[in-house]
């Protein structure tokens, strides 16, 4: 028995200095030690022992045990930190690799335009109003006093959804919308897509954006018109920009006006981004008309306001010197980083 004891010990010991994994140790470990192991098969045999033989092999059974289990505790732990510095040598970071680099958008020129135009016009006590894109044939001709007749309400210049659906073709309609809802003092500005039935080429494209300018309150007159926009043209164009009003046409208000500002490229002497003239165009404008007011349910009589429209496009162009309004809607990077 004590020679079986003694194999046992040896073969255990060979298994367990040879295995390569934690699955060969605990495999082994059963094999020896476990409830059905060999150690324990033969120690079911001592009942056969004489008392004095007994405690003799009692013993060195014990330290077969024990020299078993200490090799095990050994081994497994020699396999732990073994698998943990593979781990370790997989896992590791080549340091000096290029890293991927992230590609950070930026806001489009138009965006940039357009925070600015806000900033100007929230800084004189406007709030901002938004509208429908598609719009009624009612909101965008009829209740802003176009005539039945006009002719930006002809398909070759307004697209149709159908007979009283159109996508907008300005901003103003908004303010339909905002007298309808509000009641005065009403100061809005409200920015948007409209729709153009244009064949694209360095000044037109059949989208566009409008921000639109709105007033009414008791007592408004020309003069506030003048300062308001002379203010936002200084703001956003620069302090030494001139403003000239120049009489003009819109179904919606009365009198009406184009703004012009000075060429900020040649302050006036005249050079080819001014056509010569030192003026460039920016915006048209007026008092709302009385007819527009009353469709609203506002009594021309008891108020008055003003109102105004701008290309964003337009005058994102003027700011950044763009020379073609087709490059805005490209979505080439290597244009749009240089804002
Ligand atoms: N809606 C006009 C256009 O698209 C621009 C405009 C002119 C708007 C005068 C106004 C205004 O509010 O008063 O050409």
């Amino acid at each position: 028995m004590e020679n079986k004891l003694r194999t046992l010990k040896e073969n255990a010991e060979l298994e367990i200095t040879s295995a390569d994994s934690m699955e060969v140790l605990e495999k082994a470990r059963v094999k020896y030690l476990g409830k059905k192991g060999e150690l324990t098969e033969i120690l079911r045999g001592m009942g056969s022992l004489s008392s004095e033989e007994r405690p003799i092999i009692g013993k060195v059974a014990n330290e077969v045990r024990e020299a078993i289990e200490t090799l095990l505790e050994e081994a497994k732990s020699t396999m732990k930190s073994k698998v943990l510095q593979q781990q370790l040598k997989k896992e590791t970071i080549d340091i000096t690799m290029p890293g991927k680099k992230e590609k950070i958008g930026k806001k489009h020129p138009l965006t940039q335009g357009l925070d600015e135009l806000k900033n100007i016009f929230i800084g004189m006590g406007f709030k901002i109003a938004e509208g429908p894109e598609v719009e009624t044939v009612y909101y965008n001709f009829d209740a802003l006093n176009a005539a039945p007749n006009h002719p930006s309400r002809d398909m070759t210049d307004t697209f149709y959804i159908n007979e009283e659906l159109i996508l907008r073709t300005q901003t103003s309609p908004v303010q339909v919308r905002v007298m309808e809802k509000m009641k005065p003092p009403i100061r809005i500005i409200s920015p948007g897509r409209c729709f153009r039935n244009d064949t694209p080429d360095a000044t037109h494209t059949p989208m566009f954006h409008q921000l639109e300018g709105l007033v009414i309150d008791k007592g408004i007159t020309l003069g506030d018109l003048k300062g308001t926009l002379e203010v936002f043209a200084k703001t956003f164009l620069g302090s030494h920009t001139e403003v000239k009003f120049r009489p003009h046409h819109f179904p919606f208000t009365e009198p009406s006006a184009e703004v012009d500002a000075s060429c900020f490229k040649c302050e006036g002497d005249g050079c080819n981004f001014c056509k010569g003239s030192g003026w460039i165009e920016l915006l048209g404008c007026g008092m709302v008309h009385p007819n527009v007011l009353r469709n609203c349910g506002i009594d021309p009589e008891e108020y008055s306001g003003f109102a105004f429209g701008m290309g964003i496009d337009r005058l994102v162009m003027l700011k950044y010197g763009i020379d073609d309004i087709r490059l805005l809607f490209e979505n080439d990077m290597r244009f749009l980083n240089q804002f």
